[in-house]
């Protein structure tokens, strides 16, 4: 009897299931299907850009002494040159930082397809990197760099914002994690492309850091071929007749007025607001919990030590005692995709808060495992398995929620008009910390010898117990249905997964898709 009860859950699950899924691809048209890999074109040149310089480091370091031999007839001083390297890839981050914060005005200026404009941006720095050893000069490389910094910077921001609102309600979560996705997927090819046997080598990397530019086309050819937003073009621009086409195409029904509706009501209440400034949002009551909880996701999810993975991974990998650790590098590399899908399925049925816990708790009990790895090594050679099934696992879990969540849940947790504001800061605080770890984590690591992880492990702990206690479940809630949970300030976040839930029940009663 038992087994004949198991095999019955089995068969209902797998029906369950065939039917979210039969659901699922109804709900995405082909247009849909179109803008979203369009936008997260940019994504895969954010990530693209972030692992290509961990390869070919040797080579492009002996370019640069070259270089510095023709101009001054001597060989560079080694202090000058890691500070040239430093600079190259630090400055990627300070290129972010800083075109992450008028993410807001661009995107009110330009529509949510600023993104065609900021291609610009990447032609440039692809150009002057790809050309910076034909022209005999690292000056090039660097500002090459800062300046496909500002475009990943602004795409970052532009291309959650775009998806979170072309997505249907129940699949904002699954659509979003597309854009960490794409990211992961750069990562992974500019490892593999790094290979000096592919494009790291001394003749082809201006190839490898120029070849950035080829997404960018792509994505200019596509992009008018793509609906502005709907919620911009109603409830910033006030266009209904414009709004109402995009919804059209976007969801392939004629039929557009229960979506429309509740556009209406987010409008009827921006409209009633003032606009919100930056300064505004920590200053009104109404945003201050909101900002906090965007501001400390971002923070999770780069203070977690993830960077000091995917930039110094090959360093971390050979102190470990790894014996080929390029390779062990683009395990992790692989992992991070996959774990990326896994999450991609789990988010709308599980929830955001729950994966993001989740994943912290993970890392942090990877971190403990690295760390005590990394001590026993020199008694136990065998430790370096440990090390390298720890740094897996940290990078696995970290996927599962602190890397793709924090991106879309920005998008989540605000209306249509302080969005944009809140997605400069928060994307400003991400790169802010990407920037911090770039920088600090090889001197820290110096400092603290094999304790390193112990710090992310402790910063881990933090952010996990902050999640529990102050970020809200927003999994198939309209923007207007979480924004609404603020005002009314409850007490606490259980209040607000109570509240969450009746709203859900509220839409499954009404025959919603879940
Ligand atoms: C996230 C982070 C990025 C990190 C990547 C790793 O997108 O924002 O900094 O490198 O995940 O997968």
């Amino acid at each position: 009897i038992k087994i004949k009860i198991v095999l019955l859950q089995w068969t209902y699950d797998i029906a369950v299931i065939k039917m979210i899924n039969v659901g699922v691809l109804q709900r995405i048209t082909g247009t849909l299907a179109l803008s979203v890999f369009t936008a997260v074109l940019g994504s895969l040149q954010f990530g693209y850009n972030i692992g290509v310089v961990n390869a070919p480091q040797k080579i492009i370091e002996q370019d640069y002494n070259s270089t510095w031999m023709e101009r001054y007839a001597e060989p560079i001083p080694p202090q000058t040159l890691t500070s040239l390297w430093s600079l190259s890839v630090a400055i990627f981050s300070i290129g972010g930082m800083l075109s992450s914060f008028s993410v807001g005005i661009l995107s009110e200026f330009f529509g949510r397809k600023a993104m065609l404009i900021n291609n610009v941006l990447a032609f440039i720095g692809g150009g002057l990197m790809g050309m910076s050893k034909i022209s005999r000069s690292f000056e090039m490389m660097i500002l090459g760099r800062f300046t496909i910094g500002a475009y990943c910077g602004l795409a970052s921001g532009l291309v959650p914002m775009y998806v979170g609102e072309i997505a249907p309600t129940t699949l904002r979560g699954a659509l979003g994690t597309l854009h960490q996705l794409a990211i992961v997927t750069g990562i992974l090819m500019a490892q593999i492309l790094g290979l000096e046997s592919l494009l790291g080598s001394e003749q082809l990397w201006p190839v490898l850091l120029g070849v950035t530019i080829l997404p960018t086309v792509l994505q200019m050819t596509l992009l008018p071929f793509c609906p502005e937003s709907p919620r911009f073009l109603y409830i910033v621009r006030s266009q209904e007749h414009h709004a109402k086409s995009a919804l059209r195409r976007l969801t392939g029904r004629l039929e557009v007025s229960e979506d429309f509706a509740e556009m209406k009501e987010e409008k009827r209440k921006m409209d009633m607001e003032r606009k919100v400034s930056i300064a505004e949002l920590f200053r009104s009551p109404l945003y201050q919990q909101p900002i906090i909880i965007s501001i400390l996701l971002q923070l999770s999810q780069q203070l977690s030590g993830i960077n000091a993975i995917f930039y110094y991974s090959t360093d971390i990998f050979k102190n470990a005692g790894v014996e080929s650790p390029v390779y062990a590098t683009i395990g992790a590399g692989v992992v991070n995709c996959a774990f990326t899908i896994v999450s991609l399925f789990l988010v709308e049925r599980m929830g955001r808060r729950t994966l993001h816990m989740l994943g912290l708790a993970g890392m942090c009990i990877c971190a403990i495992l690295m760390t005590i790895a990394l001590t026993l090594l020199e008694t136990v050679p065998s430790m370096s398995y440990l090390s390298i099934m720890a740094i897996f696992g940290f990078v696995g879990f970290f996927e599962v929620g602190p890397g793709p969540i924090p991106w879309f849940f920005v998008a989540e947790l605000f209306s249509q008009g302080p969005r944009p504001a809140a997605i400069a800061v928060a994307g400003c605080s991400n790169w802010t910390a990407n920037f911090l770890i770039g920088m600090s984590f090889q001197y820290v690591a110096n400092l603290c010898g094999p304790y390193v992880f112990l710090i992310f492990a402790l910063l881990l702990l933090f952010f996990l117990v902050f999640t529990f206690f102050r970020v809200p479940e927003t999994r198939g809630k309209t923007f207007d249905q979480i924004s609404a949970t603020f005002h009314r300030h409850p007490q606490n976040m259980m209040d607000m997964d109570l509240d969450m839930d009746q709203g859900k029940a509220r839409e499954m009663v009404k025959g919603g898709p879940e």
